[in-house]
């Protein structure tokens, strides 16, 4: 990722707003004497925002350029940011471990195949008593996920795109159910474990094709995999086959079909 694509997230990152506005604070207090720790904050709206309420906050993110953004855009003296992976940030960082009274992780873990080692960290670095609240992609997501009704596989089979794209391979690991993510939280030791699925984008209304497109060009890696002079008509394609699958809510208005888990473990 280049620091463009770094600010075009930032800009665009309305889907990932939707999807944890309405739970995080159902889900987590923060309060003036916690010790705030992100993973994955990418360009750090969240952890910045968070480390007004605690005493301090720690953001990282195994990419340096949303690091980057994130250093230059949100800066406090209470808030710093590192880059590290979620896989194995305490090799990174030792001193981490044990560290935090509260950790988040929000559209993140769905990038990171081996979950049972990223929730093991994050119960290595938070406190006894910590808490932490995870929102990540549940088993549908029409821009991202694996099945035949959603975007990757249509793009992964068309004619015209799909030899570009046999080096692509799709690391979006959202294939465990809300069940499935309580039951390993258990196993790595939290109690407390408490889960919801949710539907964050049907009230998300997009209200015609160039919003649209703006989405798809932030959200679909695939475009980057085809030579240059064709990428405004992959995007264009992409935009249309959502455009015309993605479903209509009740106000009439086209949504992007996901639903996210959404996560909260204690550690006793
Ligand atoms: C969709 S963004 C979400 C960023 C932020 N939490 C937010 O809500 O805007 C996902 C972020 O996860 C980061 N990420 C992916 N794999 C990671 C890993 N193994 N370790 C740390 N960060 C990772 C990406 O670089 C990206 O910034």
């Amino acid at each position: 990722m280049n620091s463009s694509k770094a600010s075009l997230y930032s800009e665009n990152r309305g889907i990932q707003e939707a999807g944890y506005m309405n739970y995080l604070h159902k889900y987590l207090s923060v309060n003036a004497n916690d010790k705030v720790l992100d993973f994955g904050c990418g360009t750090g709206e969240l952890v910045y925002r968070l480390s007004k309420e605690a005493n301090f906050a720690i953001g990282f993110d195994i990419s340096k350029e949303m690091i980057g953004h994130a250093r230059q855009k949100h800066v406090d003296t209470n808030v710093s940011y590192e880059i590290a992976d979620i896989s194995n940030c305490l090799e990174t960082y030792p001193h981490w471990k044990g560290d935090f009274s509260k950790i988040v992780s929000v559209e993140a873990l769905h990038w990171v195949k081996h979950k049972r080692q990223a929730f093991q960290n994050i119960y290595d670095c938070l406190r006894e008593g910590g808490e932490c609240f995870l929102l990540y992609s549940g088993p549908t997501n029409q821009f991202r996920g694996h099945d035949v009704d959603e975007l990757p596989y249509y793009l992964k089979n068309h004619t015209k795109w799909k030899h570009h794209l046999e080096r692509y391979k799709n690391r979006f690991y959202n294939e465990l159910t809300l069940e499935e993510n309580m039951q390993l939280l258990k196993l790595v030791g939290f109690d407390g474990v408490k889960g919801d699925l949710h539907t964050p984008c049907e009230e998300m209304e997009i209200f015609n094709v160039d919003e649209l497109r703006r989405y798809v060009s932030s959200l679909v890696d695939q475009i980057e995999y085809v030579p240059e002079q064709y990428r405004s008509e992959i995007l264009q394609d992409a935009t249309e086959w959502c455009f015309k699958n993605f479903p209509v809510n009740n106000q009439g208005n086209k949504y992007f079909r996901r639903d996210a888990v959404v996560l909260r473990a204690k550690k006793n």
